[in-house]
């Protein structure tokens, strides 16, 4: 949550507090532009920036950029090409060498590694700080990448000598050597091609730039140095001087660089600037998708200003930015350096792998006259403040074969436990235990079924995490019992802030060994959160990670039982009165690394650790782990959501192409808070937002401290039962949610996924970001996102045919098709030819369904066929990693209209065992939509075959007619599911 709650002692509200509080009181777009960097206070990204106008203003063939390969120094062997690239510098004799690497790896995925010889080498730089790690950061990917780096030697080289002596090397690599890598020496291009044709061009238009370590320059301790950030004045003057300037020397960093004032704090960049850029061209792709968060469309938006365009670059920064604007380009909570560029029958991506202060701007060209492809190209600019440069390449062919290949490099979404896929409640803050324990009863009393209940700040005594407020939670203990009774958990929220107070052990011991970030003078870093004056625990240390673990273990967190969870928020890390609400970028972390190396990645190193807690407490046990905060490589690690929104509607139209956006940069377990955090929604806006979250990955409701209660019966009829009809049909879906979460688990396929994953040739569809398909299930979903809209229309992509999920009201072809949505009704179309499986009989809790009967939905497609899968485990444990699963295929066989269930996984001992707890779980119905009943062999029944035996079951027939399509039910047809089977219609 964010910061400005009534509930803020006095003590804290100190100076600074006041005058951020004061500017929270203008206008909202105010407050933003003087708490947060734009490009333009951003002296690495202005000056890039101003690189690339330069650049574009001169016709190539005239401009020369300073940096170039020698090729005497490439070489190619067992899938790595390296050799080193030089910056010519002017007035000096010898050019700067970065070494780089271009590494063919077996997941298909290329890297193009950079770094700096002077700062990589052992012996120490004259001036460089004694403290300091001199190497450039070089752990992003570290910390992000979980595959196989190691490079794969089939990748064999393509080029002639003649071609090499002219600095061009070709590669082939990847599938069947479909894919070829063609680097070219002067001027520095990489071209990445798929069947003979590029994809993805690095440093297209000649914008790589790296600063190099240097001493600071005398002038620079001219009292008004770097003043410009904050004086417009002192830019314009510059500006005028560096006009006549050659283009290279616009790429350099002015004597201003060395120390950075914005907002008050001086960041004193004891290593220089040591920036990173580079452009990135996705010939004749239009559109771009990714590099979460922001509150914008899922299709890019250019970012140089013009119509329906942003004028700043979008910015990757973790920030605790507070009932954020939507549409805008602004940094947010975490940071995915991953795009993906799709087109008609084709997806790329690439991965930026830098942890820092990151801006990327994307142009759109107009196709040369001459050019081959009459479409627009992508071109971006990547601009990091420091690290190495670490990007890799994936080439597809199709999204889900990008999906596959970043995840072969962060890995994928854990599984997540199936009660968190249910329903959560949280509020800032349920009060009490008796609090909790009525709203717990309350949706017994209405029969609303839910998971897990959360508990936010107040619950602790005085913000000291591991600790309870005694005389409001005086028996924690009990409070969990009795939740556990319906198999419900508790979610209690610890942030990364630790309260300096002395008797207070966590922060003592903390201290004492010296585990907490530090200053750029070495001390214990202080600044201000909820708790008042709080140090952050530095969990890049391994010695921190295991005293974080330590707070955790069942004996040591008091009132704590196994089924506590928890929340990980304020972790980007958020400083209330820090630069930019966060830590100083001198800061150092384990390593003697600064802040500004590993900003983006702090958060997910304190999910890592808490995650690891968790496993320590309960190995049997997969954890829950919310977080706030974010990095590529979280997906690993649990469930995010898209932090302080607030109850309007913009709030709730936004949220689709926030989660669309989450999930094709790998992290598909992703929600947006249901009802808006801030303010108090209107029982329609509450209703059309629990319809729209009841598809959400991660589905909570959560409110701010001074809104109004909002449990869901809180509004009356029809609100109640129109809440509980959503949350209720989430919960008959969790079978088929569970499946999604499964593949995703092992391909990376979001969950809520868009138009491009079913109808890839279609771009018509790609700017479309208020609908999407859900998992497995072929439904076609269209949350209502406006006040008072009662109809719509619904986009089908393909020429499948289409059923009114409610009513089987037949749709198709291309294009818009119209249907009402009474407050009563989602707008969902089922997609011909998929099978979903649901659980239909309503429970307390989701793990109480365990050996509930299934009800398969059968939608056939135009030629009669469908198919579906259903992955099954006991929801909680890590026995599915060894096995303890079911996998089963269904489909629907036109040829002889017969249904069959078949394994999907081998037999073994773990099996065997897990079958056996649900060997009675039958498929108590199976929906037929769209068969035509002449084509039944025997009319009036289906005959079933399992285990060697045959039986026949009745049916309902229910006959096409006024554009609905016939429906076919059968009722108990008395097949298990854990055994093949057939059915005969
Ligand atoms: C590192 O060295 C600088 C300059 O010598 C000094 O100002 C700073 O306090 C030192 N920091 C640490 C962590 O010792
Ligand atoms: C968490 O961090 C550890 C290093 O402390 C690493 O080995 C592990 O892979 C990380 N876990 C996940 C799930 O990313």
């Amino acid at each position: 949550m964010a910061r400005f709650g009534s509930r803020i002692s006095l003590p804290v509200l100190s100076s600074y507090l006041a005058l951020l509080l004061l500017t929270v009181a203008s206008p909202a777009l105010a407050a933003k532009k003087n708490l947060f960097k734009t490009c333009d206070s951003s002296p690495f990204c202005r000056r890039n920036r101003e690189y690339a106008d330069a650049a574009s203003c001169v016709k190539s063939s005239i401009w020369d950029p300073p940096y170039y390969i020698d090729p005497l120094t490439v070489s190619f062997d067992s899938g790595l090409l390296q050799g080193s690239i030089f910056k010519t510098i002017p007035d000096a004799d010898t050019p700067i060498e970065f070494p780089f690497q271009l590494v063919f790896l077996e997941s298909g995925s290329v890297r193009f590694l950079v770094d700096e010889k002077q700062r990589a080498q052992a012996s120490r730089l004259p001036g460089f700080p004694d403290n300091l790690t001199q190497r450039r950061y070089n752990e992003a990917s570290k910390w992000a990448v979980v595959g196989d780096l190691t490079p794969d030697d089939s990748a064999s080289e393509s080029s002639t000598a003649e071609q090499r002596a002219e600095g061009v090397f070709k590669i082939k690599y990847g599938p069947e050597k479909h894919f070829e890598a063609i680097l070219s020496c002067k001027p520095f291009r990489i071209e990445f091609f798929r069947d003979g044709e590029a994809h993805v061009v690095l440093n297209d238009r000649g914008l790589l730039n790296m600063d190099h370590w240097q001493p600071e320059p005398p002038a620079s301790t001219d009292t008004n140095k770097n003043e410009q950030n904050e004086f417009a004045e002192d830019k314009e003057e510059e500006t005028q001087d560096t006009k006549q300037q050659p283009i290279e020397a616009k790429g350099a960093p002015t004597s201003s660089e060395w120390q950075d004032k914005f907002g008050g704090f001086t960041d004193k960049k004891p290593k220089g600037p040591e920036a990173i850029a580079l452009d990135i061209t996705f010939p004749s792709y239009e559109h771009v998708f990714g590099i979460p968060e922001h509150a914008d469309k899922f299709s890019l938006r250019e970012t140089r200003g013009g119509e329906g365009n942003h004028d700043q670059p979008y910015r990757l920064y973790n920030v605790d930015i507070f009932e954020y604007e939507v549409d805008s380009p602004m940094a947010m909570y975490g940071a995915i350096p991953f795009m993906q560029a799709h087109k008609k029958s084709s997806s790329v991506g690439v991965f930026w792998a830098n942890g820092a202060d990151t801006w990327i701007d994307i142009i759109k060209s107009e196709p040369a006259d001459n050019a081959f492809s009459l479409r627009k190209s992508t071109k971006t600019h990547w601009m990091s403040e420091s690290g190495v440069l670490d990007v890799y390449v994936m080439l597809g062919p199709d999204a889900s074969s990008v999906y596959q290949q970043y995840g072969a490099l962060t890995g994928y979404t854990a599984l997540p436990p199936i009660y968190a896929l249910g329903y959560h409640q949280c509020r800032w803050n349920y009060n009490s235990e008796e609090d909790v324990l009525e709203v717990d009863a309350g949706f017994d009393e209405h029969e609303i079924p839910y998971d897990v209940i959360w508990l936010d700040i107040e619950y602790t005594e005085g913000k000291k995490y591991f600790t309870w407020w005694k005389s409001m939670f005086p028996t924690p203990e009990k409070m969990m019992q009795t939740l556990a009774k319906r198999k419900r958990k508790l979610v209690a929220i610890i942030d990364p802030h630790i309260k300096k107070e002395t008797g207070y052990k966590v922060y003592e011991n903390m201290s004492k060994n010296e585990l907490a970030i530090k200053t750029s003078e070495g001390k214990e870093y202080n600044g201000w959160c909820w708790p008042g004056e709080s140090a952050w625990i530095d969990t890049f240390s391994p010695k921190a990670i295991d005293y974080w673990k330590d707070q955790f273990k069942l004996g040591k967190f008091c009132g704590s039982e196994p089924n506590l969870l928890i929340w990980n928020d304020m972790n980007e890390p958020s400083v209330f009165n820090g630069p930019e609400v966060s830590a100083p970028r001198d800061d150092i972390h384990f390593g003697n690394f600064e802040h500004r190396d590993v900003h983006n990645i702090y958060g997910m190193t304190f999910v890592n650790a808490t995650v690891q807690a968790l496993q320590a407490r309960q190995p049997r046990q997969r954890p829950f782990v919310l977080t706030r905060a974010f990095f590529a490589g979280s997906q690993r690690l649990g469930a995010v959501w898209t932090g302080d929104n607030a109850a309007k509607w913009e709030y709730l139209q936004i949220a689709l192409p926030m989660i669309l956006s989450h999930g094709v940069a790998g992290f598909g377990f992703v929600g947006a808070d249901v009802g808006g955090f801030f303010g108090n929604p209107t029982p329609e806006l509450l209703t059309r937002w629990y319809q729209a979250g009841a598809f959400y990955p991660f589905f909570r409701g959560h409110a701010h401290i001074e809104s109004k209660r909002r449990e869901p019966w809180l509004f009356g009829e029809p609100y109640t039962s129109l809440l509980r009809n959503a949350i209720r049909m989430r919960y008959q879906l969790l079978p088929s949610i569970y499946t999604a979460f499964h593949r995703a688990s092992f391909e990376g396929v979001p969950v809520v996924r868009p138009m491009f994953l079913l109808a890839p040739d279609n771009e018509d569809a790609l700017g479309i970001d208020d609908q999407f398909f859900f998992g497995e299930t072929g439904l076609l979903v269209k949350p209502i996102v406006e006040e008072g809209k009662t109809e719509t229309d619904i986009y089908i992509p393909d020429d499948e045919i289409y059923f009114d999920y409610l009513d089987q009201t037949i749709y198709q072809g291309i294009g818009y098709h119209h249907i009402d949505a009474p407050l009563d009704k989602i707008p969902i179309l089922a997609r011909g030819g998929h099978i979903l499986v649901r659980r239909d009989r309503y429970r307390r809790s989701s793990s109480l369904m365990n050996h509930d009967p299934f009800t398969l939905v059968i939608h056939l497609d135009k030629t009669g066929n469908a198919a579906g899968v259903l992955y099954l485990d006991d929801g909680e444990t890590t026995a599915h990693a060894r096995g303890a699963y079911l996998y089963r295929f269904f489909i629907f066989n036109a040829q002889d209209n017969i249904l069959r269930s078949r394994s999907m996984q081998p037999t073994n001992q773990n099996i065997k065992s897990y079958e056996k707890t649900i060997d009675t779980v039958r498929i108590e119905r199976i929906i037929v939509v769209g068969f035509d009943k002449t084509q039944l062999k025997k009319s009036g029944a289906v005959e079933s075959f399992q285990d060697r035996k045959s039986w026949l079951t009745e049916i309902d027939v229910t006959e096409a007619g006024d554009g609905k399509a016939s429906v076919i039910v059968v009722r108990d047809p008395k097949v298990v599911v854990t055994g093949d089977w057939s059915i005969q219609f």
